[in-house]
């Protein structure tokens, strides 16, 4: 989004509606269309090629080749391209489409955005009296932590139906700019709540998830034409590349120069995209605001048309970020280029369409003065034209033709945002089985969120159905006692904390809900600390002191913090992570405390202390340590010192144990001629392999490892385990991962029961290294292949070989 938005922005997520009533009244199919002359006599339509739509607007449908579905999706986008006067053709390609009258082509707007949800923040979506909100899920960073891939498509399918159903209704484009792939290398970063936390493998994983999800088609999901494949709504996975810091002391994303190893690129910044696409097929890309190694992202050819499209084979379209052309002349001044400079250089680079207004202010002069040429343009439109008719803007797709107003906030829609909240709730800490409370306490609420609404749904949030806020929830449970302590997350003094601690001390049990909002972590805004807001913690200890019955702490936040005053505060008797919990959060939080769902979320960033945003600056973008520095590496792949919680820790009501059995324990891998053996740095007292590792380019990659999990729940109630599976590399090798997530399975286990869960994985992307260069290699020797975490593991050495002459 563009800096002209960010105070719009930052208004609309904090917009909210309480509820409201369903009209009955379905309104009619609307199509933006010509002002003027003929009025909007073609609005009754949702999709371009209708013969009546073409006798309003005077025209014979006939004569327009673009509308013949006897014609390939290529050849119909061409022909439409091919019709457009270079004036007509700049007009198309920003993010409000002007439409072409005289060929009966609508006025489009590309910019919608459905992150959890279908979101209002794009020109592209409204709400108004008869459709007043969509269903709001939980951030992204907890859905992430339920681990759970088949809620991660659900969620998709869920929010692309009420997309589908609101453009049926005219509120809403086919073109959504979600989901947001980054990693999360620093989690001071502001915008990590929107993301999939810091391991690319998970990042990767929830992309493909959603967006086949947003994307699919039931049914033509194994179409081999990719260029003809229907697509529910278009989906686009951003931002491209390296992007992770919006605004950190004098830090800006809109000027800052991102400088990135091939190594960290390769590993980490690139590769859930590059799943993205490959695995994915999103149809649409985003390329970030940020230059990387001095270039900025989206005039970059060989990172846009080089590798998305050359290398990965995208189907769809690459889009800038909005107003990000205007960030590239007006703020970092690249090469002093003038706009028609600029707009050219991006244009050859790859990018499609621009979010923005400088391709219409700048692009017909570009290409009449030869800076580019006028079949890139033609080039580019073809990409978004075939999308268009892929996602039904021209013949629409009967499937979808009936959905409308009884598919948003449906009842069963609005069920699945409480239970995608309960299952990424992640249970830190929880002495003496305190949790789950028997219903019918006396409880006492307290802190800045108990009576937590918009505060539940986070940034990139639409106008959710209805919240359940805590304070709701656990009244229609309990009988409940509330006293604020805090009026909001900024606890700026201790004037309402008596009044707090009059009400916890007799009760039976408290509960503390703190945490942070969007004035502390949100899109412009990076954290510089890992600390609870204002006076929140002091509120914690006193209330915690004076409580007679045990107390609990609920934290609500996009990211990690130092807790560990709390966690080690025998007072405090359990600690609950809930992420921004979406519309629902009151009742998916009340579910799990009064035991209806038992925890097994686990944490999707590592929870560092607080000194170690001292250790290094935000603008680093090393995820290795850097020694001569005195930087500490980052994320659990990279960072070995101590923490207030690991990535992926959690919790449950029940414990699990794991057997494992292996198919087999080593890979035997015959060279010919052709295969060279590349060396990798050991560590001095470590002898390396004769043959220490290939490149995985050199090799078929058809190994896989497999083995399967008995996993026993040995406690006393029923409860889903989380299998996280990591491969350690061979010891002894210098400057690589500690372990990586290579796959995860969640599976649902009867107390007393056991059950099988089979893992199979590529060989090569499972235990590859990406050397400092850039190179992927399979390293040969001993790997170790683990299941679970350092409290509970089971793990096999898994022995790579390579034969040669
Ligand atoms: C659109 O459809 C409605 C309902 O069918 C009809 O009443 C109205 O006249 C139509 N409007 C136009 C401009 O055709
Ligand atoms: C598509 O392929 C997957 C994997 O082979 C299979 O499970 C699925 O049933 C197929 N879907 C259709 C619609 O053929
Ligand atoms: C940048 O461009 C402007 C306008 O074209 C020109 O006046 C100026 O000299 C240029 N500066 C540099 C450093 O090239
Ligand atoms: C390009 O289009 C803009 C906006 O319509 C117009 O102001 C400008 O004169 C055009 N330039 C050329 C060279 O045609
Ligand atoms: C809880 O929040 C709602 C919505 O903001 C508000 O209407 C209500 O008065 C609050 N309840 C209490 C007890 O403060
Ligand atoms: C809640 O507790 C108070 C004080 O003990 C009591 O007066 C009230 O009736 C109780 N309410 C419910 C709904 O149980
Ligand atoms: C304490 O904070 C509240 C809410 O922010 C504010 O209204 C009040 O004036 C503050 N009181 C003092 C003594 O600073
Ligand atoms: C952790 O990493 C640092 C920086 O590379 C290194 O100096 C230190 O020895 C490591 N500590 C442990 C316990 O491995
Ligand atoms: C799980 O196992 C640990 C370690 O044996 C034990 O302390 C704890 O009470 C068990 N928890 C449950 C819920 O059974
Ligand atoms: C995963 O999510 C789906 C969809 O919500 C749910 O039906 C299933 O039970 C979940 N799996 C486990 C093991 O919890």
């Amino acid at each position: 989004m563009g800096k002209s938005f960010r105070f719009l922005l930052f208004c609309l997520s904090i917009l909210s509606v309480a509820s409201w009533a369903v009209s009955t009244q379905q309104s009619r199919l609307l199509m933006d269309d010509f002002v003027g002359e003929y009025g909007d006599l073609a609005k009754n339509y949702t999709h371009v090629c209708h013969e009546s739509r073409y006798a309003l607007l005077g025209l014979d449908i006939k004569n327009f080749a673009f509308c013949d579905k006897s014609l390939s999706y290529e050849e119909r986008a061409k022909d439409l391209v091919s019709r457009m006067t270079l004036q007509e053709k700049v007009m198309q390609s920003v993010h409000t489409a002007s439409g072409v009258r005289r060929l009966g082509l609508p006025e489009y707007s590309w910019w919608s955005e459905a992150l959890h949800g279908i979101s209002n923040l794009g020109p592209g979506v409204f709400f108004d009296e008869a459709i007043p909100g969509a269903t709001s899920f939980p951030a992204v960073i907890l859905s992430t932590a339920a681990f759970n891939q088949t809620l991660w498509k659900t969620l998709g399918r869920v929010v692309s139906t009420e997309g589908r159903a609101m453009y049926n209704l005219g509120r809403a484009g086919l073109t959504f700019w979600s989901p947001n792939i980054n990693v999360v290398r620093d989690t001071r970063w502001g915008r990590t709540q929107e993301t999939s936390g810091e391991d690319p493998f998970t990042v990767g994983e929830f992309g493909v998830n959603y967006v086949r999800g947003l994307q699919d088609v039931e049914g033509t999901e194994n179409v081999t034409d990719l260029n003809s494949r229907p697509l529910k709504v278009s989906s686009c996975c951003k931002h491209y590349a390296a992007y992770d810091i919006d605004a950190w002391l004098d830090v800006d994303r809109h000027t800052f120069d991102a400088r990135v190893s091939e190594q960290d690129m390769k590993e980490t910044f690139v590769s859930p995209f590059e799943r993205c696409v490959r695995e994915g097929d999103v149809s649409s890309v985003m390329c970030s605001f940020n230059q990387i190694n001095g270039i900025p992202a989206c005039s970059d050819s060989r990172l846009l048309k080089g590798v998305i499209r050359d290398e990965w084979d995208l189907h769809g379209y690459i889009v800038s970020d909005c107003y990000g052309l205007e960030v590239i002349v007006d703020n970092q001044n690249y090469l002093n280029d003038s706009k028609a400079d600029a707009v050219a250089k991006t244009l050859q680079a790859g990018l499609d369409l621009e979010c923005g207004h400088y391709y219409t202010d700048a692009l017909n002069e570009s290409v009449l003065t030869g800076k580019v040429s006028q079949y890139e343009l033609d080039r580019a439109l073809k990409n978004l034209y075939v999308l268009l008719l892929r996602v039904g803007y021209f013949d629409g797709i009967p499937a979808y033709e009936s959905l409308g107003l009884k598919d948003i906030c449906a009842a069963d829609h609005i069920e699945l945002a409480r239970e995608a909240a309960r299952q990424g709730i992640v249970l830190l800490k929880n002495d003496n089985e305190v949790l789950p409370l028997k219903p019918g306490e006396k409880i006492t609420l307290v802190g800045p969120h108990a009576n937590a609404t918009q505060v539940m749904i986070g940034n990139y949030a639409g106008l959710p159905c209805k919240y359940v806020s805590p304070l709701e929830a656990f009244s229609a449970i309990a009988n409940v006692t509330y006293a604020t302590g805090c009026l909001d997350a900024s606890c700026s003094n201790d004037t309402y904390f008596s009044e707090a601690k009059k009400a916890a001390k007799y009760a039976a049990v408290t509960i503390i809900f703190v945490g942070t909002d969007l004035s502390i972590e949100a899109e412009f805004i990076d954290r510089e600390d890992f600390l609870l807001p204002g006076n929140q913690a002091e509120l914690i200890k006193q209330v915690a002191e004076v409580s007679s019955g045990p107390v609990i702490l609920v934290v609500l936040s996009g990211s990690n913090i130092d807790i560990a005053f709390a966690k080690n505060n025998p007072k405090i008797s359990a600690i609950l992570w809930v992420g921004f919990p979406g519309e629902q959060g009151g009742h998916s939080i009340a579910d799990v405390v009064f035991g209806k769902y038992n925890p097994g979320g686990r944490l999707p960033v590592t929870w560092y202390e607080a000194d170690y945003v001292d250790m290094l600056p935000m603008s680093s973008m090393s995820l290795r340590p850097v020694d001569e520095l005195g930087y500490p590496g980052r994320t659990y792949k990279f960072f070995n010192g101590s923490t207030v919680y690991p990535f992926g820790y959690g919790m449950s009501y029940t414990n699990f144990s794991y057997s494992l059995t292996p198919s087999k324990i080593s890979i035997d891998i015959d060279l010919n001629k052709f295969q060279k053996c590349r060396t990798v740095a050991y560590t001095e007292d470590q002898m390396a392999p004769s043959c220490p590792a290939v490149l995985l380019d050199d090799m078929s990659c058809d190994d896989t490892i497999e083995f399967e999990v008995a996993v026993t729940n040995v406690g006393r109630v029923d409860g889903s385990e989380v299998l996280m599976v990591y491969s350690l590399p061979p010891s002894g090798i210098v400057g690589t991962h500690i372990k990586q997530v290579i796959g995860f399975q969640k599976v649902f286990v009867a107390a007393g029961d056991t059950e099988t869960v089979k893992f199979s994985m590529n060989a090569c992307k499972s235990l590859r290294i990406v050397d400092s260069t850039g190179y992927s290699l399979l390293p040969s020797g001993s790997h170790t292949i683990r299941v679970g975490d350092d409290s509970n593991s089971a793990s096999y050495s898994l022995r790579v070989k390579y034969n040669y002459n």
